[in-house]
């Protein structure tokens, strides 16, 4: 998730490329090297008979939006230890537990929901501000990825790695649907001209805009807010496929009261506190698509609950635990999640997840490679 507020930066490098048919491979270094360097890419495959489809020249407008990003961070972070460009700042990265339940309805056993099955898993909660030093009463979007260990199965990460991630932010639509309109967005934020700033509304329109600001919240903890993948998955193979969104919310309803006098990094000190007293418990929920009028290419416009159901499959335990130490918050800041780090059942659907394959892995080799950092899955 991008902010409005972000540094002015120099202006965007056009990187073209002549794309043919609807499978693109995006870089053309194949040579055996470290997992940081780019390998050959490919652009996913659209699924018509779930009614994804293209985008005119997205693969190319993809690679567009990575290199405005991969200039940005190489600029910002010159000097410094390389963060995320987005969702720089973690309250911290805890051990959690994922633990199937015990029965599913038949539809929903697919991929990682094997009933009864419990995963190791490591959850990453941050602010979405590209501000990493941005004090947590602002106003914000608050994410959670979730990283599944050992989940057997085909993946569909370019790597060699067992992991699922589920990356999930508490609001419940994204705010761009067209690749276009987000490549324009992301030149507005990243020039150094102040009349690109007013142009940033005409970039989104009205809608992207108004759900942009109202991504923006304020939470008193990490663990009591409520989180939805805003962008659809597949769930399942075959003729029985269909498309599905993600939720995760507390077990429990109660929500703390945010602190009177709110410290810089009052978010991670509610997650220490609250998992130095006690185990924390999370639901993960699924939403199948009821209809197919619930667009997958559509991000802006929620699948309403009372039309759409979620359905509770897993419960996260997230134990009593000391996080918060140096070596615990690096490696938290050298792990990399992706919607593309899934098993074939989970495959991402619609054109900014297409996109998000490119970019994240672009921008997580960078920042490994401007660290001296190896790349590395759990
Ligand atoms: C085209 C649209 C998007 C772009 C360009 C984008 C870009 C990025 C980038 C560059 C990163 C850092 C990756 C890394 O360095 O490893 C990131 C992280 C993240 N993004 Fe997105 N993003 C997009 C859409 C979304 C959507 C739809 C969600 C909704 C759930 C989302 C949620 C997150 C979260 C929670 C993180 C932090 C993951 C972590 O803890 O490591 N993003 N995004």
């Amino acid at each position: 998730m991008h902010n409005f507020k972000r540094p002015m930066r120099l202006g965007l490098i056009f990187h073209i490329i002549l794309l043919t048919g609807v499978t693109t491979a995006l870089h053309a270094n194949t040579s055996p090297v470290g997992l940081n360097t780019p390998k050959e890419l490919i652009y996913p495959n659209i699924d018509p008979s779930l009614s994804e489809s293209l985008y005119p020249n997205e693969a190319a407008t993809a690679k567009q939006i990575a290199d405005i990003i991969e200039l940005s961070i190489r600029k910002q972070y010159a000097a410094d230890i390389a963060l995320r460009d987005a969702h720089p700042k973690a309250h911290g990265c805890v051990r959690a537990e994922f633990k199937i339940n015990e029965t599913l309805p038949q539809n929903l056993i697919q991929g990682a929901f094997i009933p009864g099955k419990t995963y190791q898993a490591w959850i990453r909660f941050s602010n979405g501000s590209s501000n990493a030093k941005q004090a947590d009463i602002k106003k914000d979007a608050r994410g959670m990825a979730i990283k599944l260990l050992a989940v057997s199965g085909k993946n569909l990460s370019d790597e060699a790695t067992s992991t699922q991630d589920f990356i999930m932010i508490n609001h419940p639509v994204f705010f761009a649907n067209d690749p276009a309109r987000y490549l324009s967005f992301m030149q507005d934020i990243n020039s150094d001209k102040f009349l690109k700033k007013l142009h940033i509304p005409f970039a989104l329109g009205a809608k992207g805009t108004w759900i942009a600001l109202n991504t923006r919240n304020k939470i008193s903890n990490p663990l009591q807010t409520r989180y939805w993948s805003m962008v659809p998955y597949q769930l399942g193979l075959g003729t029985n496929r269909q498309a599905v969104k993600y939720s995760a919310r507390a077990c429990s309803t109660v929500v703390s009261p945010i602190p009177a006098k709110p410290q810089q990094n009052f978010l991670r000190d509610a997650l220490r506190t609250s998992l130095q007293e006690i185990d924390a418990c999370m639901e993960f929920l699924v939403q199948p698509r009821t209809s197919s009028s619930m667009s997958v290419e559509d991000s802006m416009t929620e699948w309403k609950e009372d039309q759409a159901p979620f359905y509770k499959v897993a419960t996260i335990r997230i134990p009593q635990q000391v996080f918060d130490t140096p070596e615990q918050n690096k490696f938290c800041e050298n792990l990399s999640f992706t919607p593309w780090h899934a098993l074939a059942e989970h495959k991402p659907l619609g054109a900014i997840n297409r996109m998000r394959k490119v970019i994240y892995d672009q921008i997580s080799r960078v920042r490994h490679e401007m660290n001296s950092t190896e790349r590395f899955e759990p």
